[in-house]
């Protein structure tokens, strides 16, 4: 081969020419598992279908639905033939797909159960012929049932598309066996020049600002439970924290804590009726034993709630967020 045609072939195979390990190869029939797990190397979203069969909610998690066409609407996923619910399904004539967002995954591992009260841990509103809507979805699509297909073990659910509706957010991804969440490819992030980036990119620097504080907001909200299941409500959880560092008197923890001097006020008796906080005798508080006690569990509650919730991001995301977060906080 001359020096000019192996440039050429080399340059024309070098996208594809990563020589990757082999892992496993097969008759698919000699063993099902291996199979399913070469399937998994192909990404999916994650939906919950849904029906009502007269007064029986049927759900189940699924990551076989695909979009079939566009004129008519027609939609497909596939469900196991021994299913409980397969016969459900047939009966409705109707479903709903509920596409779950990234922060969905408890929902996926409800719904891929045959837990019997799926329906009532989860929220919903009924739909179409009373198919559940699954709330916090990013799109609903309700379908009539327009054809079944024979698939092997599964049956193939075409579904004609009557409504449907989207919702901002990003979706739960499901493969080689583990939920994800999508992000742009690192190496077309870098090469996207700055006036093309997606529209998740376009915050101006104030609307960066005011997501900043939506989030904090939206967090310490949802954590809420967790502080209530430790007999504390927001400003309480405030304080404790501020006097883990030592002994405070009300004007100092107002400032460290941005809460309003009433709301200290209430919060201190609060924590002093529980036991949490004693006086020290010149006008400061200070945590009693059992104050720093319920300090350390509501930590640790909140350090175990953020890994969950931080866990969905990629390291080089929360890296790089860790830095900006750094910067702003420094004078
Ligand atoms: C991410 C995920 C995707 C799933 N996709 C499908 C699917 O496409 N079809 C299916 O029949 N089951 C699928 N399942 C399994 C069903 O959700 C599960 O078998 C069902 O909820 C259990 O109820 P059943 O006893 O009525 O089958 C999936 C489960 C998970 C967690």
């Amino acid at each position: 081969m001359s020096q000019a045609s192996a440039n050429l072939s080399s340059e024309a195979t070098a996208p594809c020419a990563t020589a990757r390990a082999l892992i496993e190869a097969g008759d698919p029939a000699a063993d099902a598992r291996a199979l399913r797990r070469c399937l998994g190397q192909f990404p999916t979203g994650v939906t919950v279908v849904t029906a009502r069969n007269g007064e029986r909610l049927v759900g189940m998690a699924v990551n076989s639905f695909a979009a079939v066409s566009l004129a008519p609407p027609l939609v497909l996923w596939s469900i196991r033939r021994e299913s409980s619910s397969a016969q459900d399904f047939l009966q409705a004539g109707h479903y709903a797909v509920s596409v779950l967002a990234d922060d969905q995954v408890e929902l996926s591992q409800l719904f891929g159960s045959s837990h019997p009260e799926r329906f009532e841990r989860a929220r919903w509103q009924a739909g179409l012929q009373g198919a559940p809507l699954i709330e916090g979805a990013i799109a609903h699509l309700e379908c009539r049932l327009e054809q079944v297909h024979e698939g092997g073990d599964h049956l193939i659910l075409v579904g004609h598309v009557e409504r449907y509706a989207r919702f901002e957010g990003a979706p739960l991804l499901f493969t080689q066996g583990h939920y994800g969440v999508a992000q742009e490819h690192p190496a077309l992030a870098e090469a996207t020049p700055p006036g093309d980036q997606s529209a998740a990119t376009e915050l101006s620097d104030a609307e960066l600002l005011r997501q900043l504080i939506y989030a904090s907001q939206r967090l310490s909200l949802d954590f809420d439970s967790h502080r209530q299941a430790l007999g504390l409500d927001m400003p309480m959880s405030r304080l404790v924290n501020r006097l883990r560092e030592g002994a405070c008197d009300p004007a100092e923890l107002a400032r460290a804590t941005y809460l309003e001097p009433e709301e200290v006020a209430d919060g201190l008796a609060g924590l002093e009726q529980q036991g949490l906080v004693c006086a020290c005798g010149d006008g400061r508080v200070e945590l009693s034993t059992s104050g720093r006690e319920r300090q350390a569990a509501i930590a640790g509650s909140a350090n175990h709630y953020m890994k969950d919730k931080l866990g969905q991001i990629a390291e080089a995301d929360l890296a790089a967020f860790k830095r900006v977060l750094q910067a702003l906080g420094h004078d």
